[in-house]
């Protein structure tokens, strides 16, 4: 399964990237944001940092100008994804940016019928939103997995991107489900690392150590 790093915060990729365990980054308009400044250069940096895919998303909502600003998009470097939205006039545009050989990932998808239909025309990755579903007492995970069922059945190469991660068990369930990739805030990956018993029994060990270099 890869690790994407949900974030615009060039800072978090660094100490990810470091820890080898940076696959891609994905954003959108809240997470950029966040970040402040010019958008642009914030784009071109992340682009330039990150060795992998880097989803960055169109603001239009008609597929004409979503398809002006995927060209935009994509001149930020060889890796950019552009995002579009899983509503009607994104997928008339998907249409056409898979014909056109640019890569895509369909966001905002809450239903496994969406993500068919983004798979249908090519999409190259769907990122279902888990967390924003489990908000609403409907379960993320058991969408994603029906999503892989039926990607499985018609052997659809579009990537099942788990998005919108609240907690290390939607890492362990995507896991299990065989999800290909999944975006992590940078909070979620940090918890992943850590374990009590991993900080007591390293201490236990430290202090043994201790004890014995002073007999
Ligand atoms: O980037 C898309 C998604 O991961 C956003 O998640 O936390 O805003 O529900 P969230």
């Amino acid at each position: 399964m890869q690790f994407f790093l949900d974030t615009a915060n060039l800072d978090q990729i660094r100490e990810v990237a470091d820890l080898g365990l940076l696959d891609g980054v994905t954003t959108n308009p809240t997470i950029m944001s966040r970040e402040g400044g010019d958008w642009r250069e914030q784009a071109a940096r992340i682009c330039e940092l990150v060795d992998g895919p880097v989803s960055l998303e169109v603001i239009a909502t008609n597929h004409e100008a979503m398809i002006k600003e995927a060209k935009d998009l994509v001149s930020f470097g060889p890796n950019v994804v552009v995002k579009i939205p899983m509503i009607a006039e994104g997928l008339k545009a998907l249409r056409e940016l898979t014909e056109r050989g640019i890569k895509t990932n369909v966001t905002l998808v809450f239903s496994p019928a969406q993500a068919l239909l983004a798979a249908k025309l090519g999409a190259t990755y769907v990122s279902p939103f888990v967390g924003r579903l489990d908000g609403l007492s409907q379960s993320g995970m058991e969408a994603v997995e029906q999503m892989r069922t039926i990607f499985d059945n018609y052997d659809f190469s579009t990537k099942i991107l788990v998005a919108s991660v609240r907690h290390p068990l939607h890492v362990l369930e995507s896991g299990l489900i065989g999800a290909d990739v999944i975006t992590l805030p940078y909070s979620t990956i940090m918890q992943l690392v850590q374990h009590p018993l991993t900080d007591s029994g390293l201490a236990a060990f430290l202090a043994d150590w201790e004890a014995f270099q002073k007999k």
